[in-house]
C-alpha cells in the first residue's frame, strides 16, 4: 500500500485542477505544510531551507506558521523579503561557502546574518561590514546522505569550515570585529540517527573550543537532513527522539558557555516534501522488447530527483476508466530527448519498472512526495517552460505560479 496522499488532494480534485490549469502541474496542500511545521515546535527556532521549495506563497505560509528562513543566494534573500520576512534581525540567515559580489552587497544592505562556510567569506564580509552578525558552518569531518551527492560532510565535501580550522575562523571573527551568533552543522540530507547523535557530540566539542578561544555564542544549529518516508515501509522520523538527542547536546553546551543557548533546526524536505504532487498526463504507451513504457508530459526538467540521484517517488494513476486488467510492470518516462528522462530508475541510471494499473492516453499520472526539490530544481531544458504551481488550502485552491511561456524564454535572447 502506497502512503495515502494528503486528504485535500483527492483524485477528483486533482483531475479538476489538471483540467483547469493543464499539465504538468505542481499541486501543494497547505494543511500538510502547517502540520509538519507544528510538529517541530520543540525546537526554539525552525528555519526553512528554502532551496527545497522557494515559491514566495509557500514561504509566506511558513512565515505565518512561525518558521524562519535560510537563504543560499541573493535570489533566495529577495524571495524571503518578498514573503514578508524582516531584514536585520534573525528572520533570514544567508548560508553559503562563498560570497559573490552582488550577494555580498545584498547581505550588507539588508543586514542579513551570514552563516560562513569559508574563512574567505569572513574576510570579505569583515572588510565590507565590520560588526556584521555571523554563524560559523563547520564541517565536522564526517557526513551522511541518501546519496553521495547529498553528503555534505567529510574531506570530500566542499561545504563548511573544516573543523581543524575553527581556531583560524574565530581569529578572523575577532580580527574583523564580527559578531558571533552561533555554530552550525549540516552533514547531509537523508541522515540516520547514529550520525545525528554523532553531530550533537561534535557540536559540544566545537562549543568548548570556541569558549576556550575567548568567544561567546548564543545559538547552535542542528542543520537539516531529516528524511521522509518516500518508500512503503520507510520509517517516519521520531521528532521527540531527535529533539532529545540535540537537547542533550545543547544542555551540555550550555554548561560550557554558562548561559542558555538557542537550538535551531534547518529542515527543507521534512517541511514540504509530502505536501505536493506533480501531475502529468499520459501521452503515449508503447512496448520495447520486454518493457512497457508509459510516457507522460513531465520530464526531468520538472522533477530531477530520479535522474539525479535515482530517487524513488511513489506514483499512482488516475485513470479515465477505459483500461482494464491488473497491475503491470511499467517504465515511466518523460518527453525529453535524453535517455535518462525516466522516473523509474536506480542510482546508477538503470531502468526499473513499477507496478501500475494499465494506463491509456489521457490518464493522469500522480508523482507523490514532490514538494521538496521538485519545482525548485526545475529547468528549461529542451526549451520547456516552467510548469504552473497550485496551492490547495481546504476547500480553496489558487494558482501560486502561472505557467511560463516560450515567448518569455525567447525574450531573454534579444
Ligand atoms: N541546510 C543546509 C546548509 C543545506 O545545504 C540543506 C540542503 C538543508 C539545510 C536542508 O536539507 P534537507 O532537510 O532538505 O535534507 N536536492 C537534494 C537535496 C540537496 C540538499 C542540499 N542542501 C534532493 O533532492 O534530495
Amino acid at each position: 500500500m502506497t502512503k495515502p496522499l494528503p486528504a485535500a488532494l483527492s483524485p477528483t480534485r486533482l483531475q479538476a485542477l489538471a483540467a483547469e490549469y493543464g499539465t504538468p502541474l505542481w499541486v501543494y496542500d497547505a494543511a500538510t505544510i502547517r502540520d509538519r511545521a507544528a510538529s517541530l515546535k520543540r525546537f526554539d527556532v525552525v528555519r526553512f531551507a528554502q532551496k527545497a521549495c522557494s515559491n514566495v506563497h509557500i514561504l509566506r505560509l511558513l512565515r505565518e506558521a512561525g518558521v524562519k528562513v535560510d537563504s543560499v543566494s541573493r535570489g533566495e534573500i529577495l524571495r524571503a523579503l518578498a514573503a514578508g520576512y524582516t531584514p536585520g534581525g534573525d528572520d533570514i540567515v544567508f548560508t553559503a561557502d562563498l560570497l559573490d559580489h552582488a550577494t555580498l552587497a545584498t547581505v550588507v544592505e539588508h543586514r542579513i546574518p551570514v552563516n560562513a562556510g569559508s574563512i574567505d567569506m569572513l574576510d570579505q564580509l569583515g572588510a565590507a561590514s565590520p560588526g556584521h552578525a555571523v554563524w560559523l558552518r563547520i564541517n565536522p569531518g564526517f557526513g551522511h546522505g541518501h546519496s553521495h551527492k547529498t553528503n555534505t560532510g567529510g574531506e570530500h565535501s566542499k561545504h563548511g569550515i573544516w573543523h581543524a580550522d575553527l581556531g583560524a575562523a574565530l581569529a578572523a571573527v575577532r580580527r574583523h570585529g564580527l559578531q558571533l551568533v552561533g555554530l552550525h552543522m549540516h552533514i547531509g540530507s537523508g541522515v540516520d540517527y547514529a550520525h545525528l547523535a554523532q553531530v550533537g557530540q561534535a557540536m559540544v566539542g566545537l562549543v568548548r573550543e570556541t569558549v576556550a578561544a575567548g568567544h561567546d555564542l548564543h545559538a547552535i544549529s542542528a542543520g537539516g537532513g531529516l528524511s521522509i518516508p518516500y518508500r512503503e515501509g520507510d520509517a517516519r522520523i521520531d521528532v521527540a527522539h531527535y529533539f532529545g538527542l540535540w537537547d542533550a547536546a545543547r544542555r551540555e553546551a550550555e554548561t560550557v558557555v554558562g548561559h542558555a543557548l538557542t537550538l535551531e533546526l534547518e529542515p527543507g524536505r521534512y517541511l514540504v516534501a509530502e505536501s505536493a504532487v506533480l501531475l502529468a498526463e499520459v501521452r503515449a504507451v508503447k512496448n520495447a522488447g520486454a518493457n512497457r513504457f508509459v510516457l507522460v508530459d513531465a520530464g526531468f526538467n520538472e522533477l530531477m530527483r530520479p535522474a539525479m540521484y535515482g530517487a524513488f517517488h511513489a506514483m499512482s494513476l488516475i485513470s479515465t476508466g477505459s483500461a482494464e486488467g491488473g497491475l503491470q510492470a511499467t517504465v515511466v518516462a518523460g518527453p525529453l530527448c535524453e535517455s535518462g528522462d525516466v522516473f523509474t530508475q536506480g542510482p546508477g541510471g538503470e531502468v526499473l519498472t513499477r507496478e501500475l494499473p494499465p494506463a491509456v492516453v489521457g490518464d493522469l499520472l500522480v508523482i507523490h512526495d514532490a514538494g521538496a526539490y521538485g519545482a525548485s530544481m526545475s529547468s528549461n531544458y529542451n526549451s520547456r517552460p516552467l510548469a504552473a504551481e497550485v496551492l490547495v488550502d481546504g476547500e480553496r485552491s489558487r494558482l501560486i505560479r502561472r505557467r511560463q511561456t516560450v515567448e518569455e524564454l525567447l525574450a531573454l535572447e534579444v
